[in-house]
C-alpha cells in the first residue's frame, strides 16, 4: 500500500508529481504529498484526503522546484492527518516510504535520546532521521542510505531526496515494489511502471536490496553489495491510460462492463487446449496435489476452481488464506505439489510471502496474475496473465472473473491431459466458456432491475447472501462486494449452514440474496431459503430460469441470469451482484472507486 514517485526534470516537477500520484491512488488515498527542492531548500506540502486535494493545494502554493518526491498514503502508523503525511523531513533529508518498518519503536526511541525531533506518529520517520543523522557524520547519501537499510527491519520501498544533492534522487527497496526511468523529460521513480506512462518507454526493475541513483539523463543501479548491477527492463505500455473513464461514471462501473471483453481476449488467448497446460511448472500428470493460495476476491475464485480441480481432474485440490498460511507448520513438500497463487495486483504481502515460503519448501509454483510486471509474476516458476487490463476500482470485478475463466479453462486442459474428461464433455466445457462474451454481455443488460432492487437495500443495516456448491463462494463474494463498497455489514452462507446459527439473525424484513441456479442442490437450496423465508427474510432470487421458478412463491424479487452450464453459472451470477455492489453504493453516496480505509494493493501484512 502506499504509492511513492519522484521526478527529476529540466523544468518544475510538482504537476508530474501530482500527476503521478493520481495513477498510484490505487494504492491509497488517506493523504498525500510532495517534497521539491527549491532554491532555499526542501518544500513540503500535504493534504489530507485523495490526491485531488493535494492537487489543489499544489496549484496555489506552486513549488518551483525541479526535482521532487511525491506519496499518496494508506495509513498504517498514525492517524491519516498532515502531520502523518508523507514526505517526512529531517535536516536536509525527505523521504517517503511504502511499507512497514517493523523495528521503527527501539529505533525513534534511540533517535529521540539522541536529540532528534520526530514530529509524526509514523514508522517511517524514523528513516529520513537515520539517513541525515549519518550525512551529518559525513557519510555520503548511498552510504547512509545503505547503512539505514541494514538498520531498519520490515519491508519497503523508499524514495530520498538530500538538499546537498540537487540533481540525483535515490530509491531503495526492500520487499516493495519501485521501478525507476529515463525517459524524454528527465527521471524517474515509481511504485508501478503503470505511472511511468508517457513518461518513459523502458523501466527498471529494482531488486531486494538495491539501490538507485537516478539524475535527468542517468540511472545508475547498485546491489547490496554496492556493485553496480543490471536489472530486468520492461516495456512501459504509453497506452496504460489508467485514469481514463470512457464516459462511465466510475471505474467500477467501467471495469464491469470490461467483462465481455476480457472474457473474449481470454478465450482468443487460451482457445487451444493444452495450451494453458503448457504454463504449468510440472507436467498435469504428475500433479498429485494443488493447493490454492490467495486473499480477499482472489481467494474466492480459488474456492470455485478447488471444485472445478477436483470434479474435471481429479486432483486433491486445498485452498488457503495466504495471511494464515505464511505461519503455519508446513510438512515437506512432496512430489507432485502444484501450489496457485491468485492475485490481481501480484503485490499482496501475504500472497508473496506464501509464494517464497513454498519455494523454498521446493513446491513448484504457479502465479496467476493480472499484472504482468508484477513480484509475483517474477518469482513464481510460471506464471499466467490473466489478461483483464488495468483495474482500476477497489473494488475488484474484471479480476476476478478473468480468474474465473482461467482457473476454468485451466481444470478442463488438465483434465483432458490426464484423460479425467471424455472429448465430449470437453468440447461442451470448452462451448461454454466460449459463449461466455455474450453470456456475460446479456446479463449485464439486467442493470436497470438491479439499480430498482438497489433502492430496497438504502435502509438495510445488514444483508445476508446465501449459495451452494460453486455459488457459495459466490455468495461470499457478493457479500465482500457490498460491504467494502456500501458500508452495509453483509455475511455470505453455504444455504445448508443457516440452520447451525446464523438463521438466528433473520428477522422481519432482513434483506437475504439467494443463488439458485439449476443442478443437483437447487431442490436443498430451495428448502433452505423457504425456512429464512418463513421467519420473515425478505428474499431476493439470483438465478437462471429454473431456480427463480422454483423460488417464486416465496421471493419479493429476481435477477436473472441467462440458463447456462453448471460449469459458468458462478461466473455470470457474479455479475449482478457486482452491479447490485454499485449501485447501493451510489445510492448512498460512496465514493465507490475509492471506499474508505481499502487499497487495491495490499503490500504490508
Ligand atoms: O491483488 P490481489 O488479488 O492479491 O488482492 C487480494 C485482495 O486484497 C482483493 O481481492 C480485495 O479483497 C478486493 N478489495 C476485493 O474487491
Amino acid at each position: 500500500m502506499c504509492g511513492i514517485f519522484g521526478a527529476v526534470a529540466e523544468r518544475p516537477v510538482a504537476d508530474v508529481l501530482v500527476e503521478g500520484l493520481r495513477r498510484l491512488e490505487y494504492r491509497g488515498y488517506d493523504s498525500a504529498g510532495v517534497a521539491t527542492l527549491e532554491q532555499d531548500g526542501l518544500r513540503r506540502v500535504c493534504a489530507v484526503g485523495r490526491v485531488e486535494s493535494l492537487a489543489g493545494r499544489v496549484a496555489a502554493e506552486q513549488p518551483r522546484g525541479n526535482i521532487g518526491i511525491a506519496h499518496t498514503r494508506w495509513a498504517t502508523h498514525g492517524r491519516p492527518n498532515e502531520r502523518n503525511s508523507h514526505p517526512h523531513l529531517a535536516p536536509g533529508v525527505a523521504i517517503v516510504h511504502n511499507g512497514i518498518v517493523e523495528n521503527h519503536r527501539s529505533l525513534r526511541a534511540e533517535l529521540s535520546a539522541q536529540g532528534c525531533k520526530l514530529r509524526s506518529d509514523t514508522d517511517t520517520e524514523v528513516i529520513p532521521w537515520l539517513v541525515s543523522r549519518r550525512i551529518a557524520e559525513g557519510a555520503t547519501v548511498p552510504a547512509a542510505l545503505r547503512e539505514a537499510d541494514r538498520t531498519l527491519q520490515g519491508a519497503y520501498a523508499v524514495a530520498a531526496l538530500h538538499e546537498g544533492t540537487q540533481d540525483t534522487m535515490y530509491g531503495l527497496r526492500r520487499g516493495s515494489p519501485l521501478v525507476a526511468a529515463i525517459g524524454a523529460g528527465g527521471g524517474y521513480l515509481a511504485s508501478d511502471a503503470n505511472a511511468l506512462a508517457g513518461l518513459a518507454d523502458h523501466a527498471v526493475c529494482l531488486e531486494d536490496g538495491d539501490l538507485a541513483k537516478v539524475s535527468r539523463d542517468r540511472l545508475a543501479v547498485f546491489d547490496v553489495n554496492g556493485n553496480p548491477v543490471d536489472r530486468r527492463v520492461i516495456h512501459v505500455d504509453r497506452n496504460a491510460s489508467v485514469l481514463d473513464l470512457d464516459g462511465y461514471a466510475h471505474y467500477m462501473l467501467k471495469e464491469i462492463y470490461e467483462q465481455p471483453r476480457v472474457a473474449g481476449l481470454i478465450n482468443d488467448r487460451y482457445q487451444e487446449q493444452g495450451v494453458l497446460s503448457n504454463f504449468l511448472p510440472l507436467p498435469p500428470q504428475r500433479i498429485r496435489r494443488i493447493t490454492m493460495i490467495a486473499c480477499g476476491t482472489s481467494y474466492y475464485a480459488a474456492s470455485v476452481a478447488k471444485r472445478w480441480f477436483e470434479q474435471l481432474a481429479h486432483i486433491r485440490t486445498d485452498i488457503e488464506i495466504a495471511s494464515e498460511y505464511r505461519y503455519r507448520p508446513l510438512p515437506p513438500a512432496e512430489s507432485g505439489e502444484l501450489a496457485i497463487l491468485i492475485s490481481q495486483s501480484g503485490e499482496t504481502a501475504d500472497t508473496l510471502a506464501c509464494l517464497h515460503r513454498l519455494k523454498a519448501a521446493g513446491c513448484a509454483t504457479l502465479g496467476l496474475v493480472n499484472v504482468v510486471h508484477s513480484s509475483l509474476a517474477r518469482d513464481a516458476d510460471s506464471f499466467i496473465p490473466l489478461l483483464a487490463g488495468v483495474e482500476n476500482g477497489v473494488a475488484s470485478t474484471k479480476a476476478f472473473i478473468a480468474q474465473l475463466m482461467v482457473l476454468a479453462r485451466l481444470a478442463v486442459d488438465i483434465a483432458g491431459r490426464r484423460k479425467t474428461l471424455g472429448q465430449g464433455e470437453i468440447l461442451g466445457a470448452l462451448k461454454s466458456l466460449d459463449q461466455l462474451p455474450s453470456t456475460i454481455a446479456a446479463t449485464l443488460h439486467n442493470e436497470t432491475a438491479v439499480q430498482a432492487l438497489a433502492e430496497s437495500f438504502q435502509s438495510a443495516r445488514s444483508a445476508l447472501f446465501v449459495g451452494r456448491g460453486a455459488l457459495f463462494p459466490i455468495a461470499l463474494e457478493g457479500a465482500l462486494k457490498l460491504k467494502e463498497t456500501s458500508y452495509i455489514h453483509a455475511e455470505g452462507f453455504p444455504a445448508g449452514e443457516l440452520k447451525h446459527g446464523p438463521i438466528a439473525l433473520i428477522e422481519e424484513g432482513t434483506p437475504v440474496v439467494a443463488l439458485a441456479c439449476s443442478g443437483e442442490l437447487l431442490d436443498k437450496t430451495g428448502s433452505n431459503i423457504r425456512e429464512i423465508a418463513a421467519r420473515g427474510a425478505r428474499v431476493t432470487v439470483v438465478g437462471d430460469r429454473a431456480g427463480i421458478l422454483s423460488l417464486m412463491d416465496v421471493a419479493v424479487g429476481a435477477l436473472t441470469i441467462p440458463s447456462c452450464d453448471e460449469l459458468v453459472q458462478p461466473i455470470v451470477a457474479t455479475l449482478p451482484l457486482q452491479l447490485l455492489a454499485y449501485h447501493v453504493a451510489v445510492q448512498r453516496g460512496v465514493d465507490v472507486d475509492r471506499p474508505r480505509n481499502l487499497a487495491k494493493s495490499v503490500t504490508v501484512e
